[in-house]
């Protein structure tokens, strides 16, 4: 069977932006003989995400991440469908998903590194398991449930960054339903300002690239900032960390402003920002997803919920087509995206 295949040719360099040219489509003669274990999965959805670029790098910086290989198939999330098995566990039509998906339309993979979905969590909407009822999701609900200190009544006003994107979008969703009298969404464009606010329910956005994002803050956040979720680092950051009650939560999610620079993880911050958060008992503790695994069947089934009753809507940018695959991943870095950016491999 032939099959397409994206592979890394090149590097972009630890200081440097990623391009499309860094990859390169390929065919590929798949033997679809299988050996005991082994399923062949047809790709349905391939998800692009921010720490794929730490795995462009040769060293990612993280001992969880393995960098790719020149030569190779990429790998990511992905779903798909089996469409033949020697794999017990595993049938002709079953929907799967894994985080260490081949960028290729076709692969034959072991059956028990793959995990069987239930379409109705998602109401046969199967691109939600790589966003909203998935990773990204659980990193939402768990990264404000974990780190937030959101308390019902209370009177909080959250902040998130990259609130157009995939986690942001989301975050910004639970922080209101969680309690928050107040949700703030930062983000690349008005047309995006005007889906936080129209669409996903935020109380008020700010475009931070164009305007004084510290002067409509104040103007937004009368009564200062209370929990932050931070997708991007940097001086958007800054200038709400600036903001911050006594005693407030950063939920430390992501830098991705820092992410084609060569700095570690997270990337470190300036002294008046470090001074602020001391001398105003601001909690800033880095959140990883993984680390919180043994709550994702929990967390899954009640994003499920939030998704079907459409207390939580759900944004996506689908683009489609395989030979996308790394302009898609490289729109995704420079904000192309609402909501999560998915690539649409097959029917
Ligand atoms: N901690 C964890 O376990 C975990 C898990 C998943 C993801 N993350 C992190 O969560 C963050 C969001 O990931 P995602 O998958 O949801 O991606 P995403 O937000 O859907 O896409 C990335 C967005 O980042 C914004 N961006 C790019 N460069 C920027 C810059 N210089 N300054 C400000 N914003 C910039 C862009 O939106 P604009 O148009 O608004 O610029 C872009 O749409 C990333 O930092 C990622 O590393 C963390």
């Amino acid at each position: 069977m032939q099959v397409q295949r994206v592979v890394l040719t090149s590097r972009p360099g630890n200081n440097g932006e990623p391009s499309p040219n860094n990859f390169r489509l390929e065919q590929k003669n798949l033997t679809s003989d299988l050996e005991d274990g082994q399923v062949l999965v047809r790709t349905l959805y391939l998800s692009v995400d921010p720490y794929m670029r730490c795995r462009m790098n040769e060293d990612t910086g993280a001992d969880y991440l393995a960098p790719w290989k020149l030569s190779e198939c990429v790998d990511g999330g992905g779903v798909g469908v089996v469409e033949s098995s020697r794999c017990s566990a595993l049938t002709e039509g079953d929907v799967v998903t894994s985080f260490n998906w081949p960028w290729q339309t076709h692969a034959v993979m072991v059956g028990g590194g793959l995990q069987k979905v239930d379409s109705q969590m998602v109401d046969g909407h199967l691109s939600y398991f790589l966003g909203a009822v998935g990773m990204t999701g659980l990193t939402a609900l768990l990264g404000v449930r974990e780190k937030g200190h959101v308390t019902k009544g209370a009177n909080q006003t959250m902040v998130v960054s990259g609130a157009a994107g995939a986690c942001g979008s989301l975050a910004g969703q639970i922080g209101r339903l969680d309690g928050c009298a107040k949700v703030v969404g930062i983000c690349g464009s008005d047309e995006k300002c005007k889906a936080l606010v129209e669409d996903l329910g935020f109380s008020a956005a700010i475009n931070y690239r164009c305007g004084d994002v510290s002067a409509r803050l104040k103007e937004t956040c009368p009564a200062g900032v209370d929990v932050y979720f931070d997708n991007v680092g940097g001086a958007v950051s800054d200038a709400i960390i600036e903001q911050m009650n006594e005693g407030g939560h950063v939920i430390l999610c992501g830098q991705i402003s820092q992410y084609n620079k060569d700095v570690p993880y997270p990337p470190p911050l300036s002294d008046k920002t470090q001074e602020i958060l001391q001398r105003r008992n601001i909690a800033r503790e880095r959140f990883m997803v993984l680390s919180y695994m043994s709550k994702a069947e929990a967390a899954l089934f009640e994003l499920s919920q939030l998704v079907k009753s459409a207390q939580i809507k759900v944004l996506e940018t689908v683009v489609n087509g395989i030979e996308n695959m790394g302009v898609a991943f490289c729109s995704m870095m420079k904000g192309g995206n609402i909501g999560k950016q998915i690539v649409k491999i097959s029917d």
